[in-house]
């Protein structure tokens, strides 16, 4: 499995350290790419990916993301049944909730990916335990990897 984290103050890093330990756990490789390349991501293709990113400005990707975005948005490289997961971290209280994990999702749909299951959003106004609601919902998501 491949963690594409995109995150600014840690949340989304946190939450992605978290899965990678349950998931390691459970047997699979896991890495944790805080600076992924196209090339990084297409390198293995049976690798299912898991995005988990925080929005950041109005409805931005973390910086840490953004090369990655601008990449896959040029080069367009199709994916076909490539399997991923999103975990979208926000703020209900900005109109643009969770955008930078839905800007994630429309690609990697256009990408011709497939998700698994539904997406997490995870509203920073609605919980102070982001780590545990991730968990909760790897839980169900890992039956469907
Ligand atoms: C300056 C700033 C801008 C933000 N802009 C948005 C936004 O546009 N939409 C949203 O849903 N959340 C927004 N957030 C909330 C963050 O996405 C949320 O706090 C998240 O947990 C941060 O995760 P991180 O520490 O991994 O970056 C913003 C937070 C800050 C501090």
């Amino acid at each position: 499995m491949t963690i594409l984290v995109g995150s600014v103050y840690g949340n989304s890093s946190s939450v992605a350290e978290e899965c990678a330990e349950m998931l390691r756990g459970d047997g699979h490789q896991v890495e944790v790419l805080t600076l992924p390349t196209v090339d990084e991501v297409m390198a293995k293709p049976d690798s299912v990916l898991l995005v988990c990113t925080s929005t950041t400005g109005q409805g931005d990707i973390p910086d840490n993301l953004v090369p990655l975005f601008s990449e896959l948005k040029d080069r367009f490289p199709l994916m076909p049944g490539r399997r991923y997961g999103l975990i979208a971290l926000g703020d209900s209280s900005y109109e643009t909730f969770a955008d930078a994990g839905k800007q994630f999702d429309e690609l990697l749909q256009e990408l011709q990916a497939e998700r698994l299951g539904e997406a997490l959003f995870i509203d920073a106004c609605e919980t102070a335990d982001p780590e545990g609601e991730a968990i909760t919902w790897l839980q169900s998501w890992k039956t469907l990897i």
